[in-house]
């Protein structure tokens, strides 16, 4: 284990690990920091979670539960937990900050002035909550997700979003280099449990208001927040992906 994980060069490791499989790149995250989670959102990264059960037993992950998933993620949550005998940590945003968001603007306020408020509310605080008490997380964002906003993602970061002054976070994306293609090809292979919405022409999965399945040809991230421009089309957890 690393004791002091400020020392690790990043820059130098993402050299070493950008061509490196998936599976080492968790490993190395793995060994390294005692202190990490992998970050699940209920759709294809449930990847991450199968790669990772067969490095150790000795893995964390958490979700946020933003109030408003579909029921298809809500039983896809469990089945993992079940499936790999894993606790899964979760993550909820504050009653009061929803309570008065709802309130004062309703359930859907996202499609009339956008949706940074209410993801700022259910999923950007909570996270950072959660990241404050981590060194270390792994997502599972790929490059091929988003053109406009993922093309550069590296599989090891400093988490410049979400570092403070006194605690740096270190941000593993172990599938960044993987397409779509290869993600389904292994979940098929290994029979990995999946959400069922994939079935119905769901490619890219957040919350049940703001995400639709995509027609033919459509990019997957036309599915998500689909009455915004492309170019915003990060929420907050991955807001770094947009100062690059
Ligand atoms: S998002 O920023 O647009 O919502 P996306 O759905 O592409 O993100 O997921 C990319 C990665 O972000 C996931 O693989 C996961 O690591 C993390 N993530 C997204 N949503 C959640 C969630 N609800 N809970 C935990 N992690 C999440
Ligand atoms: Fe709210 Fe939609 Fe963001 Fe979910 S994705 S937190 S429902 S704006």
């Amino acid at each position: 284990m690393v004791a002091a994980h400020t020392d690790l060069n990043i820059a130098a490791l993402e050299a070493e690990y950008s061509q490196k499989s998936p599976r080492e790149i968790l490993k190395f995250a793995l060994d390294t920091f005692d202190n990490m989670a992998i970050s699940f959102s209920g759709a294809e990264d449930v990847v991450l979670i199968d790669i990772a059960s067969k490095i150790t037993k000795n893995f964390r992950v958490f979700t946020l539960d933003t109030g408003r998933l579909h029921p298809e993620t809500y039983q896809l949550l469990d089945k993992v937990r079940e499936h790999y005998g894993i606790k899964l940590e979760v993550m909820f945003p504050d009653a009061a900050e929803v309570q008065a968001l709802v309130e004062e603007k309703g359930l859907f306020s996202f499609y009339q002035d956008g949706h940074k408020e209410c993801c700022a509310i259910r999923k950007v605080r909570p996270l950072r909550r959660k990241l404050n008490t981590l060194d270390a997380w792994a997502t599972g964002q790929r490059k091929d997700q988003s053109p406009s906003t993922r093309n550069h993602i590296p599989v090891i970061e400093v988490d410049t979003a979400f570092s403070t002054e006194d605690h740096q976070l270190i941000k593993f994306n172990p599938l960044a280099n993987w397409s779509s293609a290869q993600v389904w090809e292994y979940i098929r292979a290994l029979d990995v449990p999946y959400n069922k919405l994939h079935e119905r022409g769901f490619i890219s999965i957040g919350c049940e208001p703001c995400t639709r399945p995509v027609l033919p040809n459509q990019h997957e991230r036309e599915g998500r927040w689909w009455w915004e421009e492309s170019t915003a089309k990060e929420c907050g957890l991955h807001v770094g992906n947009l100062q690059k």
